[in-house]
């Protein structure tokens, strides 16, 4: 045990702690879900290449810049009978210097940014690409190809470059993953694009990613998971999506009916069973059952959360649509009761 003669005053060791804590905190480890220095694709590796090398630029300038402080400190630090030091007034070849090499350090910096830059820019040729919106505070996710929507969780098959095409129907948002690639913002009336190509070992990986534009109430409840599925796996999830949902029976078929009585059918589409007059923009539902998480990825799916979802949504993500305009919350008449949203939850189970 340590001898309690030399720990100093409680106090500094609280402040200490204070102090260190939160730096501790936010360098985590390369485990941690969001960092960003473990990139697991090609643009996040270039993206993580600039950074070091800028980090290591600074890393000698701060030895260099503090190495001469600290020598000048006490080579010319003030000693008993030293008078008043020579005083000098300007020195062209120090000034001088000392422009020119932050000068070259700053081109050094900016040229491999520049490159990194135009390298990341295009979405390459041949990419598969995924159409994806931004919404308060939601993301739909278009298959072009297969005419397939989701939202928040985006699978991608492990053998392709991924291109994202990125638009917000309301404000402005900011999708990122950051073990995959950079930020990008959702900007009203623009297409802009991001793209990746997934290491080969994340197949079967998922990552997590969020807004990143602060966008309203419930920005921080605007999640998104990407899954690396093997090309068979990304090739049967697909395929299970454009099949018809199965014909549901029990509570499940009295859910079925809610969906549509209760007026859930004009924001949500289910593949093969409704279409959406598209009122509100609403999630699209086709194999929602088969989703891992819920409300913006917040949440796992399941009966307990799915319930507490469909109880009071506004609780979980404050100012979200739904509870503001959806019948079911607005009109008395077509409130759910706890029997109609058991039924509902059952329904929603069986979107596989
Ligand atoms: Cu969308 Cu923040």
């Amino acid at each position: 045990m340590a001898n309690r003669k030399h720990i100093r005053p409680k106090s500094l060791l609280v402040l200490l702690a204070l102090v260190i804590l939160p730096i501790l905190a936010a360098c985590g480890t390369v485990d941690s879900a969001q960092t960003t220095i473990n990139p697991q694709s090609d643009v996040a590796r270039e993206i993580q290449g600039t950074y070091a090398f800028i980090f290591w630029v600074s890393v000698v300038v701060f030895v260099v810049v503090e190495g001469a402080l600290v020598y000048a400190v006490f080579r010319y630090r003030r000693r008993p009978n030293s008078g008043m030091p020579k005083q000098t007034e300007g020195n062209m070849v120090l000034e001088v210097t000392w422009t020119i090499i932050p000068a070259l350090i700053l081109v050094a910096i900016a040229v491999p940014t520049w490159i990194t830059i135009f390298r990341t820019d295009d979405i390459p040729a041949g990419s598969y690409i995924i159409n994806v919106t931004g919404h308060q505070w939601w993301w739909e996710v278009e298959y072009p190809d297969v005419g397939l929507v989701t939202a928040n969780e985006i699978r991608v098959p492990s053998d392709r470059t991924i291109g994202f095409h990125l638009e917000t129907e309301d404000v402005l948002h900011s999708f990122w993953v950051p073990a995959l690639f950079g930020k990008i913002d959702l900007v009203p009336g623009r297409t802009n694009t991001v793209w990746f190509t997934p290491d080969v070992e994340t197949e079967g990986q998922m990552f997590l990613g969020q807004c990143v534009e602060f966008c309203g109430l419930s920005h921080a409840n605007m999640r998104m998971r990407i899954f690396v599925d093997s090309p068979d796996d990304f090739a049967a999830w697909t395929a299970g999506l454009q099949s018809p949902a199965p014909e549901p029976s029990g509570v499940a078929a009295t859910g079925h009916e809610l969906f549509s009585s209760k007026g859930c059918t004009v924001c949500h589409s289910i593949n093969g069973a409704y279409d959406a007059a598209g009122l509100f923009p609403a999630p699209n539902l086709t194999g929602f059952g088969s989703r891992v998480t819920l409300a913006g990825a917040i949440m796992e799916n399941n009966a307990t959360n799915l319930t507490a979802w469909l109880d009071n949504p506004e609780e979980i993500k404050p100012g979200n649509i739904m509870y503001k305009e959806a019948e079911a919350y607005k009109n008395p008449d077509l409130a759910l009761t706890d029997a109609d949203i058991g039924a509902l939850v059952a329904y929603l189970q069986t979107l596989q």
